[in-house]
């Protein structure tokens, strides 16, 4: 921070514009070390947070970063003044992955983009794909069931991984998933995400590209979302989206969709587990269905929707949100420059100590309906907000919605703790080792699902 000026009585008018120089360029306490690469950059931030508050300044990858907890500013950045604000500088090794889809994608691309595939995640596309996600989840029930009855035990990591990724290739690709789905398994296979899963990702796009060529030639319309992006016209010059830009943004659905509900999920079985009283309401429930459900079901099974906010809260699988400042700004007393990177944790807003009583406790019952009044509206950001938020949020309930009722109505897991519990904070926030879990057949339980 630069000093004051010298006081000139000859002056006054002079010192009163310095003065104001002086406070526009205020900027936030912080660190003086850098961050260094082989830290853990959640653990680190958190003990930023802990040491200079709501907002602070520091040097992460040679880079100077805001961190802000403070909702009004995640408010300011995510929604009042989103359009001074694009994807910081960890785009651009998830823009080696996805190309120019919706999420790396800016400007008018991204608007135009996003008006175009909207569609594929209205009311009715969501209501569909809900039979598809209780079959996808029928058989793993069926799969774990087996496991129960010959007391083994599961990877629920990697088997809720496979299901995630089933689900949203499903959805994207219709029954052509019988034919191209295999050559997927890989993301659900390799765990690293590094420079050689990039090109083996990218090589999908061929795969993606067959299927496209071959719809274009057939005269049948499908309802899946990849139908639904053929379909799709630009609402400038009535063109349909050029092939290279289907492949992203399918690559794009793909990834989004597929390890953030993955890693949702085996934090909720992990939590559920840990929490005998949440598993007895979750299972009481679940007992009040006599026979399969339906999308228009599933509102009436307030607690098990409430597992999944918590669960999301305290693990939320976007942990951290990358922007970057185009033009000055300011955040509350504090001056941005141009060029800023600003970090905007749902993580540490979601357990922050202002927000949350006993913010590191898992309790369901925040979620209660008559508890949300009382909770500021972005005190909970785990799709982000404003108009970057998560196209897939819908969906992304929905799914997990099915998955738990469908598991959780005839099945019960146990937690076998192998390893302490250590966090990955990479782009999602994974656990770093695979829960391993025993199914036990509940007593009460019908099995089965619609
Ligand atoms: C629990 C599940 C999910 C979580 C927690 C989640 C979270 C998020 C978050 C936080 C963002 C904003 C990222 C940023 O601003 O940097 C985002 C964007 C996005 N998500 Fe999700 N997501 C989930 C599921 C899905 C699903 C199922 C799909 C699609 C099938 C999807 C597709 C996308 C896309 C395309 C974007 C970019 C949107 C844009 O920039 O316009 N997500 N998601």
């Amino acid at each position: 921070m630069t000093g004051r000026s010298p006081v000139n009585p000859s002056n006054a008018r002079v010192e009163t514009l310095a003065d104001t120089a002086v406070e526009h360029e205020r900027i936030p306490p912080g660190p003086q070390e850098k961050y260094r690469p082989n830290e853990d950059l959640l653990e680190w931030m958190g003990r930023q947070f802990e040491a200079f508050g709501d907002i602070y300044k520091a040097s992460v990858y040679e880079t100077s970063v805001y961190a802000i907890r403070n909702i009004e500013f995640a408010h300011h950045v995510l929604v009042e003044n989103w359009q001074n604000y694009v994807k910081g500088q960890a785009i651009r090794r998830v823009a080696l992955l996805l190309g120019n889809g919706l999420m790396v994608s800016k400007g008018e691309l991204w608007k135009r983009q996003r008006r175009m595939i909207q569609p594929a995640f209205n009311h009715e596309s969501i209501g569909r794909s809900t039979k598809l996600i209780t079959y996808v989840n029928a058989k793993l029930l069926r799969k774990w069931q087996l496991a129960a009855e010959r007391n083994e035990s599961v990877n629920v990591t990697r088997d809720v991984s496979s299901m995630a990724l089933e689900v949203v290739l499903r959805f994207i690709l219709g029954d052509d998933y019988e034919l191209v789905g295999f050559h997927f398994d890989l993301l659900s296979q390799e765990p690293a995400r590094n420079m050689d899963f990039a090109v083996s990702f990218r090589a999908l796009g061929k795969t993606i590209l067959q299927v496209i060529e071959r719809r274009r030639k057939d005269t049948a319309i499908s309802t899946d979302a990849l139908g639904m992006l053929l379909q799709a016209r630009n609402p400038e010059n009535g063109r349909l989206m050029p092939d290279s830009q289907l492949i992203d943004e399918v690559l794009t659905m793909i990834v989004a969709g597929h390890e953030t509900t993955a890693s949702t999920l085996n934090w909720a079985w992990y939590l559920i587990s840990q929490h005998p009283d949440v598993e007895r309401k979750l299972s009481n429930e679940l007992d009040t269905l006599t026979s399969g459900f339906e999308f228009v079901d599933l509102p009436r099974f307030l607690y098990t929707r409430q597992i999944i906010e918590e669960t999301m809260r305290l693990y939320p699988a976007g942990w951290l949100l990358t922007r970057k400042a185009l033009r000055d700004d300011r955040l509350g007393e504090y001056f941005v420059p141009a060029g800023t990177e600003v970090y905007v944790p749902p993580y540490f807003i979601q357990r922050h100590p202002d927000l949350w009583e006993e913010p590191d406790r898992f309790n369901p019952d925040r979620f209660r309906p008559d508890n949300a009044k009382r909770r500021h509206r972005l005190a909970t950001i785990p799709f982000s907000t404003g108009p970057r938020n998560c196209i897939g949020e819908h969906f992304a309930r929905m799914e997990m919605q099915v998955h738990l009722m469908t598991i959780g109505r005839s099945l019960r897991l146990r937690y076998i703790p192998s390893r302490p519990l250590e966090l990955e904070a990479g782009v999602n926030l994974r656990s770093k080792y695979d829960f391993n879990m025993y199914p036990e057949a509940k007593i009460t339980g019908t099995s089965g699902a619609a």
